[in-house]
């Protein structure tokens, strides 16, 4: 299977590059990423303007397609840039996949993903996952974890306070309340990639342990 990831350089989207170029079932990754990767055998990490999509056919022709391409609010910067990476990139690259042949698409969307919520975050994520469940794949997979936490180059104090806290409470909380790990959400995303089922696919948090 021909694997094309969005957001390898990420928390969650450098374990699936690193499962999938170990996984005899993957003969190749495409990661097109906005910063060089190291070269390795089976992967093709072109740079891309993700802002003016390149049509050219090799980068986006794929049988199935996972993106853990995100941002959060502070980075962005504003809501408009939030909305454009979070959303406007995810579906521009399923249009263009789906066009070329892909068949199954796993997306990692979020706990509480919905598009009437009065969280904007939880809108955007519910508006992806409608936008890219509406371009008809096969097998269609949205992954919501809960928070995730792991080794992050840059501070996200709420985020490390909040894993801290979950980490703390661990024992007494059921699974969907627990932080999920990058490793686990990884496993899960090249699962489903490689074998979901027809039709569209929901994973909860508490599936992702
Ligand atoms: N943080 C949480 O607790 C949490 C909880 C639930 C769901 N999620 C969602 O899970 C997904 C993956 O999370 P993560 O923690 O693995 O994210 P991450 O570590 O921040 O990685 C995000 C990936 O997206 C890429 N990206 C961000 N902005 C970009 C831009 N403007 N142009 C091109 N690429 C861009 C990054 O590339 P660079 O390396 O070049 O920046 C990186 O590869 C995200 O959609 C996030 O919203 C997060």
């Amino acid at each position: 299977m021909q694997l094309l990831l969005l957001g390898a350089t990420g928390l969650v989207g450098s374990h699936v590059l690193e499962l999938a170029l170990a996984d005899p079932r993957v003969s190749g990754v495409t990661a097109p990423t906005r910063r060089p990767l190291p070269s390795r055998p089976g992967l093709s990490a072109p740079i891309v303007d993700f802002d003016k999509l390149a049509q050219d056919p090799s980068i986006w022709t794929a049988d199935a397609v996972i993106c853990a391409l995100g941002t959060t609010l502070k980075s962005a910067g504003s809501r408009e840039r939030f909305y454009r990476i979070d959303h406007d990139y995810p579906v521009e690259i399923a249009r263009l996949a789906r066009a070329n042949g892909a068949t199954t698409f796993v997306l990692n969307s979020a706990k509480g993903a919905d598009m009437k919520s009065l969280f904007f975050y939880s809108r955007v994520k519910g508006e992806v996952e409608r936008d890219i469940m509406a371009l008809g794949f096969e097998r269609t997979v949205l992954v919501r974890p809960g928070l995730i936490d792991g080794p992050r180059p840059e501070p996200r104090p709420m985020e490390q306070w909040a894993g801290k806290l979950l980490s703390v409470l661990k024992p007494v909380l059921p699974l969907s309340l627990q932080a999920n790990r990058p490793e686990a959400i990884a496993r899960a995303m090249l699962e489903a990639a490689v074998s979901a089922a027809p039709g569209v696919t929901v994973v909860p948090s508490q599936n992702l342990h």
